[in-house]
């Protein structure tokens, strides 16, 4: 039985008020949904949304871009360990000054049941359309842009999609070209009907809600074909780049993807230099030592200390993480305060946990390893270290 969510705040003041965008309130939900388990093990130290991307919290890449169209309140829908998310984002809360809040759900909703849940947070003091999010969805987050189509439309709700190479693997949208109504859904089309898929990133009206049980449901399978047969439901193409970055090889070309793209529209975020290759970002706090070459779509992250000689390529390493001399580093992710041993060599979608210890000389080929665990021997082949 469905029991009553459980709702946290870390909040005791309501920052809503009246001051600030014109008594306008709009709200969004971030749909987190599952444990993390393909990003494991840095899903081990911290929930899947605040595993860094690009040297912050994925989550907030979103909650940013949220903040920036005037969103007051982000509600997120979590099925575990609300407090740890709710602890860490306090900061951001103040920093930001946008309201943070749970809708825990007490047993899988899937994708449309947390927004039954969350109803009234939804539409509490707002006839405002909301947004909804998927956690592991990175893009440059065109939001101004959904909302302006959303308004122009007239429609219920509002859909970002995606176009794809092999759209035989997805649930296609089929759209009317010239505005944007959906006609229908296709999943996995055999033969070709369009190669555009949902992108995880919705604008929808609160009548929307009067559609949802609250009960589990799938929003792309029971809620948005109802809504294109009532002809109320719209798409856009988004624009710029899409990545679902819930898994490690998916996580790094995320990476090359939002790289590519700071290079596009903030070129300044970006390291130069004679050791730089490509699109590289570091930490302002990370030390690079003499003589390393860093790129491309490298992401150093805060306190790194980067010893002389060092090469890194295609990888994410995080904050506190000490590469010393000489190692080598390509497609793979260096978790928290890890260490890697000089001349190391790191490749082929290594992923190391927090505070893992690699010795040096040691060759690791697609190694998984747990948090807190010393390496002394090489990893011949993909596999994970307990
Ligand atoms: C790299 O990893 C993949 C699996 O993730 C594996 O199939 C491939 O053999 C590995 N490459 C090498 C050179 O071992």
């Amino acid at each position: 039985m469905l029991r009553n969510a459980k709702c946290y705040s870390t909040n005791s003041t309501n920052k809503k008020g009246k001051s600030g965008n014109l008594g306008l309130i709009m709200k969004a939900l971030i749909l987190v949904g599952g444990f993390g388990t393909r990003l494991r093990p840095l899903t081990l130290s911290v929930p899947k949304p605040l595993v860094d991307f690009a040297n912050k919290p994925m989550i907030l890449h979103q909650i940013e871009a949220l903040k920036n169209v005037g969103v007051t309140e982000v509600i997120l829908a979590i099925n575990y360990r609300p407090e740890v998310m709710l602890n860490f984002l306090k900061e951001f809360e103040d920093k930001l000054s946008v309201k943070i809040t749970c809708s825990q759900e007490t047993e899988p909703m899937g994708t449309a049941g947390p927004l039954a849940l969350a109803r009234d947070k939804l539409v509490d003091g707002s006839d405002e359309p909301f947004f909804v999010l998927n956690s592991d969805v990175v893009s440059e987050y065109p939001f101004s842009e959904l909302i302006t189509f959303h308004k122009s439309h007239g429609g219920e709700a509002t859909i970002m999609v995606t176009k794809v190479d092999e759209p035989s693997k997805y649930g296609v949208v089929v759209l009317e070209e010239e505005t944007g109504r959906v006609e229908r859904f296709v999943e996995k089309p055999k033969i070709f009907v369009g190669n555009k898929i949902n992108a995880g990133i919705y604008l929808l009206n609160p009548s929307v809600l009067d559609r949802i049980e609250l009960k589990p449901t799938s929003i792309e399978k029971e809620i948005f074909p109802k809504i294109a047969s009532d002809q109320k439901l719209y798409a856009m193409v988004l624009p710029g780049f899409w990545m679902d970055i819930g898994q490690p090889r998916d996580y790094i070309t995320g990476l090359r993807l939002y790289l590519d793209s700071l290079r596009k529209n903030s070129p300044s975020k970006l390291s130069q230099g004679v050791h730089v290759l490509g699109n590289v970002l570091v930490h302002e706090s990370a030390i690079i030592g003499d003589g390393c070459l860093i790129g491309p779509d490298v992401a150093v992250g805060p306190s790194c200390v980067i010893e002389p000689g060092v090469r890194l390529s295609r990888c994410s390493i995080m904050k506190g993480v000490k590469i010393k001399k000489h190692a080598c580093i390509s497609n793979s992710i260096i978790g928290w305060h890890s260490t890697v041993g000089q001349w190391a060599r790191i490749e082929n979608m290594t992923i190391l946990g927090e505070d893992v210890h690699v010795g040096d000389e040691v060759y690791s080929n697609g190694g998984v390893v747990l948090p807190h665990k010393d390496i002394k021997s090489n990893i011949l082949k993909p596999e994970i270290v307990m």
